[in-house]
């Protein structure tokens, strides 16, 4: 009889405990909720903001930052090499010297194993393009100041220095003889990039570790423009729409305190809702307090899920996308990442749940897009085609 007890009232127990989980679920849910008419008040802010951002310096969350990109490309590239860099850990948070000394290395080592094909003629300098992906003010085609980092980056002595400048002055103390001929930022490259495919293509967003946004602007819609009208009337914008700000966003207290706890609290508000350098911790954030209000994972909480940023985007889109039918990838992730053995299939199907909450919401507002289709004014066409049954493509890079 005592053992009889026993189980039922544990099962009452943890019946309590499933259900006081489901109910911060929900409450999540609804908190998140991102339906169209929500969408629609977005984008028609993030158009005003636009506009407001284009008026004047400071004159919107959105820098709405000149670019000095008048003419995009548009036949096919050739004798371009990308490197792409990982950035130790360490390097994120030292000092500009060290950064821009590890970058030149990085091409230091690159040119010296490059094949012949991309040796530059005899006499003639190597040039560089050079993707800076942070809100940069351009001085010109070749130069610009770090207007402050984000997306975990913290290097202050960086901040208002040439950033073309420092990598030059590195490339020279690493003895490589290269200059930059022009300086972008990855949204910027991105649509570049676009237009290589496609002369339709007007915008570019990046959804990666941040997200951002750059479209064409005509140059007389830019009233803070001082210099002379470029010859194609066009500029290119970097919007730093991860700055985008909002009463319309649906913010959670989640969002709040992991804001409040960033290096950068206050700043990239629209980013922390939905790139990838934050989705994971914003999952880890609701899982601490299933743990501790509803003992989600037991009387204990696990100590591993108080370290941030320790659940990772990508562990989070794994169990998101676990098809299954016993959900192991959410099994081992919580086992491995979290050092919770022996997860209820009840437990992993909630989790499934609460990342999908967290990745819709940030993919519905995404849809921020059509903020920038309004503001170029193909809202009406996209509107007609969509009424006459088919889609012009080719205008996003994504
Ligand atoms: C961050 C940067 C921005 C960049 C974006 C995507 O938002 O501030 O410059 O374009 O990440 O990498």
């Amino acid at each position: 009889d005592d053992l009889k007890i026993t189980i039922s009232l544990s099962k009452i127990k943890s019946s309590g405990r499933w259900a006081k989980a489901e109910a911060i679920l929900r409450e999540l849910e609804e908190k998140c909720g991102a339906p169209k008419a929500k969408l629609r008040q977005v984008a028609d802010a993030m158009t005003m903001e636009m506009h407001a951002g284009l008026a004047s310096e400071g004159g919107s969350k959105l820098k709405m930052l000149i670019s000095y990109v008048d003419n995009l490309p548009t036949g096919p590239s050739n004798g371009t090499l990308v490197i792409e860099g990982m950035i130790p850990p360490h390097l994120m948070v030292g000092s500009s010297h060290e950064l821009f000394d590890f970058i030149a290395a990085a091409l230091a080592k690159f040119v010296a194993t490059e094949s012949e094909d991309f040796h530059p003629p005899p006499g003639r300098q190597r040039e560089l393009g050079f993707t800076f992906s942070f809100p940069v003010r351009q001085l010109s085609l070749v130069s610009g100041t770090l207007i402050k980092w984000t997306k975990g980056f913290l290097i202050e002595d960086a901040v208002g220095q040439d950033v073309v400048g420092e990598l030059t002055k590195a490339m020279e103390r690493v003895g490589l003889d290269m200059r930059v001929t022009a300086l972008v930022n990855d949204t910027v490259g991105t649509l570049a990039g676009g237009r290589y495919d496609n002369p339709d293509v007007i915008a570019a967003v990046i959804l990666g570790t941040g997200t951002n946004a750059a479209y064409v602007e005509r140059a007389h819609a830019i009233p803070k423009w001082q210099g002379l009208l470029p010859k194609t009337g066009e500029m290119v914008i970097n919007m730093e729409w991860g700055s985008f700000q909002s009463s319309h966003l649906p913010l959670t207290e989640y969002d709040q305190s992991l804001d409040a706890e960033s290096l950068n609290p206050g700043e990239q508000i629209f980013e922390k809702m939905i790139s990838g350098m934050y989705l994971g911790e914003l999952v880890r954030r609701v899982l601490c307090r299933m743990a501790e209000e509803a003992d989600f994972f037991g009387y204990d909480i696990p100590p591993k899920l108080k370290i941030p940023f320790i659940l990772r985007t990508y562990n989070m889109l794994a169990m998101h996308h676990d098809t299954s039918s016993d959900l192991k990838v959410v099994g081992s992730t919580l086992n491995d990442i979290l050092e919770v053995p022996n997860s209820s299939l009840k437990m992993r199907k909630m989790i499934v749940e609460l990342c999908d909450i967290a990745a819709s919401r940030g993919a519905r507002l995404a849809g921020g897009i059509l903020g920038i289709i309004k503001k170029v004014g193909r809202d009406a066409v996209m509107q007609r085609e969509r009424r006459e049954g088919y889609h012009s493509i080719g205008w996003w890079s994504v």
